[in-house]
């Protein structure tokens, strides 16, 4: 029988559209779900919204609806954006069914019936928008949220309460013995200090507003919206039918492999209250809480106030009119930032990211390998290439092994996806996808496929053969991130069946070979490059230049005429050096990676002879930015950085030694 696996995201509260903030964590499970399935995983997933509570009661009222009438206006939003973002839940859940009504209202007799609920008065201070009561200890100065910040009010009423101190060892112990519990490790270790603070009985109950599912036997009361949201977590299995096929395959008696996505935000909710519900219902733990960071948007928080809120449907649609669509964008949310740590957004990253990784490095493979199989091989897909004679030529190219043994990338690719490092999962592939780049770079098909030699003839085999088993398991391995265009890739490697409904088995890394006579069959680019404005204007002016004469320098540095306005077309741009490395064969030529802002750029820079490749990394340079792009050995060098003397001793032009600290940022004009 296959492994069962079950994914849920937060239910999303209804009182705001979805932002980036829930397009990463419902991605984040999308993918892990597309993962798990390809893997011949058994996968339920579940998404959905968190309808009841004050709060929207309140919101729906400010705008003269009934909270019904509210709710049902807002949940489409959500279902639509996951739509778009081609999420493959099977499921979504709403607080306000009547299945969840009769869910949560279940629990809450077992709870009473245990005898872990009983009846009474409860006085703290209340946070309304985060739906939490704290302690005086608690709050921030001024009577402000922990949370949030905001003002909170002092609340006194009839509350049912959960005996939750009574669970504070067991809920230890489990953490103890599961280190797996609370992921990453650095939460956990917060989640345990939190717990040994000691556990307060919860209150579970309110009769300040009506909006929410009503305590059973007591209507007056309403329950927390806390125990209400988590409970959907088993309501979509059936609960409290626990004989249900869904229930029992998915949360078995015994070790449930489920796993919560969640925000950082919300991981007390998840791994304290949570968890100490289901031991009272004398149901099985989920195997893993796992939590990620937060995004700000160019530095700063995210807020309404801030008017810096990024909606994913207009991202999407900048993209899709690129020509990129929501691949690109699912891809720089899990590539980014590591899961687990708070990340940045801003539309320079997001083009910069496509534009490296998408259009430049899988973009190529794809475009060199397809179209080179097609003009030199007939269209057929080398079956045995000969890693050997790629590794005799090119040692030490292939990432992760030097041997070249390519089933060591899967097998990379599939322990960072277990622990759920999504970056470290990406970065395996496209490290492997730029090393083929440089072995088709310094190989050079084209001129082998002029050649009458045997020898060239099977060098130009391996290449293209290597290159195509490569991209073949880019486009099986990310699929999870990026469905649509890696079918794209899929159908131009000559595949008929489905991306979807590939299974490879994880013990056998090698199911990229490819069969004798498979066919390509070419296609579309699947990702073109992104042309912004500014790269628009710069390639503007650098085809004006062309075309006019050349600058009137007189030779030597002596006065001439050059008036500013000829001098400003020269784009001079402060550039961070990324990378660097000597090219083959070639006493001074250096092939870098800079950083110049919005893009980063592969120079190659004849400044071999006066630096070494180390001690460039992290130099501060100036590049000219807007040369037209040309080969030095083969390779492109898309721009020149700047450096005076004799090729021995040369200086580059810079911003004085030492760290990064009052230097001009990458991408900054040099006047
Ligand atoms: N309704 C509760 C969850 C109940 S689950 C039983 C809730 N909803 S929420 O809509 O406010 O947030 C849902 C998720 O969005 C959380 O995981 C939260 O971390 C995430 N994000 C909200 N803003 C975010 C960012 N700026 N960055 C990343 N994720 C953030 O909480």
């Amino acid at each position: 029988m296959n492994e069962s696996f079950y994914i849920t995201t937060p239910i999303y509260y209804v009182n705001d559209v979805p932002h980036i903030g829930h397009a990463y964590t419902t991605v984040a499970a999308d993918v892990m779900a597309r993962y798990k399935r390809l893997v011949g995983e058994d996968v339920y997933f579940l998404t959905g919204t968190d309808e009841h509570g004050q709060k929207v009661e309140k919101t729906a009222g400010g705008k003269g609806l009934r909270p019904r009438e509210f709710v049902d206006s807002i949940v489409p939003r959500y279902k639509e954006l996951w739509r778009l973002l081609n999420v493959s839940n099977d499921d979504f859940i709403r607080t306000t069914e009547e299945r969840h009504k009769k869910s949560v209202q279940h629990l809450f007799r077992v709870l009473q019936e245990k005898g872990d609920i009983y009846k009474g008065e409860y006085e703290d201070w209340y946070c309304i928008p985060c739906e939490s009561f704290w302690t005086s200890l608690q709050l921030k100065e001024g009577n402000k949220c922990p949370d949030c910040g905001r003002p909170v009010e002092k609340l006194k009423e009839e509350s049912y309460f959960f005996r939750m101190s009574k669970y504070e060892k067991p809920l230890l112990e489990h953490i103890e013995t599961h280190p797996d519990f609370v992921g990453p490790e650095s939460r956990r270790n917060e989640i345990v200090s939190f717990i040994k603070t000691g556990l307060r009985d919860l209150s579970i109950s309110r009769t300040t507003f009506k909006w929410g599912i009503p305590v059973p036997g007591d209507e007056r009361h309403v329950i927390y919206v806390w125990l209400d949201a988590l409970t959907n977590y088993i309501t979509a299995l059936g609960y409290p039918n626990t004989d249900d096929e869904k229930f029992k395959k998915f949360w078995p008696e015994e070790n449930p492999v489920a796993v919560h996505v969640i925000g950082k935000d919300i991981l007390r909710f998840h791994a304290v209250y949570w968890p100490c519900f289901l031991l009272a219902a004398g149901l099985p733990l989920p195997k893993t809480i796992m939590s990620h960071g937060w995004w700000t948007i160019e530095g700063e928080k995210m807020s309404k106030s801030r008017g810096n809120v990024v909606d994913p449907y207009a991202v999407v649609e900048e993209l899709d009119r690129h020509g990129i669509g929501v691949d690109g964008f699912r891809y720089f949310l899990m590539r980014e930032v590591p899961f687990g740590l708070d990340g940045d957004y801003s539309r320079e990253a997001l083009v910069s990211r496509i534009n490296s990784d998408l259009a430049n490095d899988l973009g190529n493979l794809h475009f060199r390998t397809v179209n080179m199989i097609e003009k030199y091989l007939g269209g057929e897909v080398p079956d045995k290439p000969d890693y050997e004679k790629i590794n005799r030529m090119y040692p030490g190219w292939f990432p992760l092994k030097p041997s070249g043994d390519l089933a060591a990338v899967p097998m990379f690719f599939n322990i960072s996806m277990k622990s759920m490092s999504f970056n470290n999962a990406l970065q395996g592939m496209f490290d492997w996808v730029s090393s083929l780049n440089k072995v088709i770079d310094y190989s050079a098909p084209w001129t082998l496929a002029k050649s009458d030699k045997e020898e060239d003839k099977a060098l130009l085999k391996a290449v293209l053969g290597v290159s195509a088993q490569a991209l073949k398991a880019s486009a099986v391995l990310l699929s999870p991130f990026m469905p649509s265009k890696m079918q794209m890739i899929w159908e131009q490697l000559g595949h008929t069946e489905p991306l979807s409904s590939m299974r490879i088995d994880i013990t056998n890394p090698y199911f990229f070979i490819y069969e004798k006579g498979q066919k390509i069959k070419r296609g579309p680019a699947p990702f073109p490059r992104i042309e912004t404005e500014r790269i628009k204007a710069l390639k503007a002016a650098s085809e004006q230049k062309s075309k006019s004469p050349q600058p009137p320098f007189d030779k030597g540095g002596q006065k001439g005429d050059l008036s500013i306005d000829d001098f400003m077309k020269v784009d001079l741009r402060v550039g961070k050096i990324l990378e660097a490395e000597r090219v083959p064969k070639s006493d001074k030529l250096i092939k870098m990676r800079i950083d110049i802002g919005e893009e980063t750029r592969q120079i190659v820079g004849g400044i071999g002879k006066a630096y070494s490749p180390e001690g460039l990394v992290g130099r501060t340079v100036v590049v000219v930015a807007n040369l037209k792009p040309v080969r030095l050995m083969g390779i492109e060098s898309q721009g020149m950085v700047l450096a005076a003397g004799d090729v021995n001793t040369l200086k580059l032009a810079g911003f004085g030694a030492g760290d990064d600290a009052g230097k001009p940022a990458p991408g900054t004009r040099v006047k």
